[in-house]
Order: C-alpha cells, then sequence, then structure tokens
C-alpha cells in the first residue's frame, strides 16, 4: 500500500522559517522520519513538497490513478485554495483516505488560518502536534485499511 505525502508552499524551508512555530527540523528530516514511520508500518511513503498550485494538484490526480492514499498538509493553499479542494474531493469519493494535517494548531493563530476548504472532503485532520502530526496521519491510514478490512 502506498501513501503519498504532499506538503504545500514554504514548508519546503522547515528549519529556517519561523522556528519557532514550525520547529528546528529540516523537509529532509520530515521526508526521512516518514518513510520510516510507513515501513513500521508495512505502508511505501513517498513524500514530496511543492510551493506550485499545480504540481499539487496534479499529485492528487496521481494519486486517483495510481490509487494511493494520501497525507496531504496544504499549507497556504488549505485557506483558500478551491482547486485544491476539488483535487482532494476526486481522492476521497474513490475510496482512497485523505488525512489533512498541519504542524501547528491553525486554530490558535490568525483569523484566516480558522478556516480549511479542504477539511470538507478529508477523511479526517490532524493538527498541532509538529512532525507528530504526521505519524499520527500515517497511523490513521494504516489503522483505516485494517478497519475496512
Ligand atoms: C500549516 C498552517 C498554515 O496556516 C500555514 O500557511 C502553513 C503551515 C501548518 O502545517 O501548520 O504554511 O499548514
Amino acid at each position: 500500500t502506498r501513501v503519498l505525502v504532499l506538503n504545500g508552499p514554504n514548508l519546503g524551508r522547515l528549519g529556517v522559517r519561523e522556528p519557532e512555530i514550525y520547529g528546528a527540523d529540516t523537509h529532509a528530516d520530515l521526508v526521512a522520519a516518514a518513510a520510516g514511520w510507513g515501513a513500521e508500518l508495512g505502508l511505501t511513503v513517498d513524500a514530496r513538497q511543492t510551493d506550485d498550485e499545480s504540481e499539487i494538484v496534479g499529485w492528487l490526480h496521481e494519486a486517483v490513478d495510481t490509487r494511493a492514499h494520501v497525507v496531504l498538509n496544504p499549507a497556504a493553499f488549505t485557506h483558500y485554495s478551491y482547486a485544491l479542494r476539488d483535487a482532494a474531493a476526486q481522492v476521497t469519493s474513490s475510496g482512497l483516505l485523505l488525512v489533512e494535517v498541519h504542524l501547528s494548531n491553525p486554530h490558535t493563530r490568525e483569523s484566516f488560518r480558522h478556516y480549511s476548504v479542504v477539511s470538507g472532503v478529508a477523511t479526517g485532520t490532524i493538527a498541532g502536534f509538529g512532525f507528530r502530526s504526521y505519524r499520527l496521519a500515517i497511523e490513521a491510514i494504516a489503522q483505516g485499511l485494517s478497519l475496512e478490512s
């Protein structure tokens, strides 16, 4: 079973970007950690980052076409990208799991971060646990799959 971990804009700057909010570890550290957590759970994790909306939309189409589950941190796109929402909706409507994740808890932050256009089409959302948000999301996918079978 494959899981695509898709990270949106500015997440390639982890470690440099506002470390008081996002921590000192880098995106490369996250990619390595996610692959390890997947391996522990018997899942193949492919983690990617882009600042480009069209690229992340294409990766969501790829998830549908290749039957991969998705962990999605849409970053700032969370709050305004209907294109991302529509692409995410195709993932869950095709019977795949899509877990929305955030490193920070957006509800404790500026009001523009309180609304997610993606949440309404996600299987579930995990926010506020740093890199552990991703670990919990990967576990949720592993457990969700075992509940189905
Ligand atoms: C974020 C929260 C978003 O509001 C923000 O735009 C990000 C990161 C998070 O992981 O906490 O870029 O998705």
